[in-house]
């Protein structure tokens, strides 16, 4: 049983950081565990972890598990987790509620517990103590561990804990089910060693470890070859890329190799502004397969708040960064994330997140509302600001937020741009959908041959959060 600690997640080693290869399953004990079984996942949280469960599901199918996609079927569900605000927490338990109700009825049910919540001290608390009937529990360190913990908990019959602390090494070649056929993520770093003062990653993920670029472009030319047209190279910090491997090689040799490869479409998240270099700009716009989209979080426009968040840059820095982007690609489009009501965030704090919002015209932004998280520093500051006003606040800035996304999707109207077209509209079965390379979502007139291509599509109408479209065929 191995418990997280806060206190060790919070350390940074010097330790170097190997490389291992996931060796497959070979033990065929193993290789049947899920034999005439079936599997349901849930996640929750960012892209990260909607690709760790894409391992998941691909390790899960290794040992004969079929996937299912309703919970009420399912032999083994797992819950995949995310830490990052308090209602996610909320929206995690009361699922567990459920799944509780079916366990009574299911004596066979599995259920595991994964993801950055299982990172938290006190959350694994609450699971051994009030929880017990939750077989397994591991991090986000150690997925590739799944089988032989899945194994032993069914031997024991025992609550299975296995969680570290501290990160280890990077594990290349897990096998991974894609959720979607033309688009892939690939990881280029793990962790994140920025600690934002309000931000758990740091603690749930461990320290910046990048991948080797040999790897990285290696699998790019795999997805390739594989008929993908786009991938989106992800990390917490991407732009810090190499910062930790000891070469030269950074986030801009990397993006260079990675568009060298030809693969058609390349997105890159998420660009924390401080480490957002001017070489990085020049290959950005030197290959026309780097797409011109970048989400560029502010966080706060109030250089007093982002002092007590720990981002490094001022309002002006940050200004200056997104003129010098604009100037460069003014074509693209960039997106923002936005925290309101951090702890003394004064009305005067609050105006001058709005007046960067007024300058910047963002073509959208995720806003939240600031969520204290154990751990911490931004949890112990002093926060005397109401909820209501909380609230206030955010929706006088998506009211803003909305205004803007609006009027730069209207200028698309009657334009024509390249649409990677994906599929079937969810809402509407009779049109296609697929994204620009601004990464505007259309939804689409067209033959459904089209589908898997990128194509021209005239705007022809715009919403606040989609746009209407028609394959040109001439
Ligand atoms: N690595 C990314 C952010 C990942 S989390 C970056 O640095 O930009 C995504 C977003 O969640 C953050 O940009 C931030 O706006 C928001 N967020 C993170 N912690 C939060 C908290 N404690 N309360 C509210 N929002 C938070
Ligand atoms: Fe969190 Fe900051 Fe790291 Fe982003 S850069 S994951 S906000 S600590
Ligand atoms: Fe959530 Fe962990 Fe991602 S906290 S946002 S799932 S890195």
């Amino acid at each position: 049983m191995h418990v997280p600690s806060l206190k060790e997640a919070k350390i940074r080693n010097k330790k170097e950081v190997l490389t291992k290869t996931y060796e497959n399953i070979k033990e065929s004990k193993l290789e049947k565990l899920g034999l005439n079984k079936t599997y349901y996942i849930k996640t929750y949280g960012c892209q990260m972890n909607e690709h760790d469960s894409e391992n998941i599901k691909a390790i899960l199918e290794e040992m004969s598990f079929k996937e299912t996609d309703t919970m009420e079927n399912a032999d083994f569900i797992i819950l995949n987790t995310c830490a990052i605000r308090e209602n996610a927490h909320n929206k995690v338990f009361g699922y567990l509620g459920r799944i509780k109700h079916l366990k009574q009825e299911k004596e066979d049910l599995i259920v595991a517990f994964c993801g950055c919540m299982a990172q938290e001290e006190s959350i694994v608390k609450e699971l051994t103590q009030k929880y017990k009937w939750v077989d397994i529990i591991f991090g986000t360190h150690n997925l590739h561990e799944l089988p032989t913990i899945l194994y032993h908990a069914l031997q024991s019959k025992k609550q299975e804990v296995e969680v570290y602390s501290i990160e280890g090494d990077i594990v290349e070649n897990i096998p991974v089910k894609r959720a979607n056929k033309y688009k892939a993520w690939v990881n280029i770093m793990y962790g994140c060693d920025k600690f934002c003062t309000y931000c758990i990653v740091p603690y749930t993920r461990g320290k910046q470890r990048s991948r080797k670029p040999e790897y990285i472009i290696e699998e790019v030319k795999a997805l390739k070859k594989q008929g993908y047209l786009e991938v989106t190279l992800l990390g917490q910090n991407v732009n810090a890329y190499g910062k930790d491997l000891n070469s030269n090689y950074k986030m801009e040799n990397l993006l260079e190799d990675v568009a060298k490869t030809g693969i058609e479409r390349i997105r890159f998240v998420t660009s924390h502004p401080w480490d957002f270099t001017d070489k990085m700009i020049e290959v950005i716009k030197k290959y026309p397969n780097i797409m011109p989209y970048i989400h560029l979080p502010l966080q706060s426009g109030s250089d007093r708040i982002l002092k007590l968040m720990g981002r490094r840059y001022t309002k002006e820095e940050y200004l200056k960064l997104y003129q010098k982007l604009k100037e460069a690609l003014p074509y693209s489009s960039i997106t923002t994330d936005i925290i309101v009501g951090f702890p003394g965030e004064t009305r005067k704090d609050f105006e001058e997140t709005l007046e960067v919002v007024n300058k910047c015209q963002f073509d959208s932004a995720f806003t939240f509302i600031f969520s204290p998280r154990v751990g911490t520093p931004a949890s112990k500051m002093e926060d005397n600001i109401s909820l209501e006003e909380k609230n206030n606040r955010l929706q006088e800035l998506n009211k803003l937020v909305n205004k803007y996304a609006k009027e730069r999707n209207d200028w698309y109207l009657n334009k024509t741009v390249p649409v990677l077209i994906e599929g079937f509209s969810s809402k509407d079965e009779t049109k296609l959908m697929g994204y620009t390379d601004t990464m505007k979502l259309v939804n689409v007139d067209g033959d459904k041959k089209y589908i898997g291509q990128i194509v021209d599509v005239l705007i022809t109408d715009i919403k606040t959060w989609s746009m209407d479209g028609k394959i040109k065929t001439d």
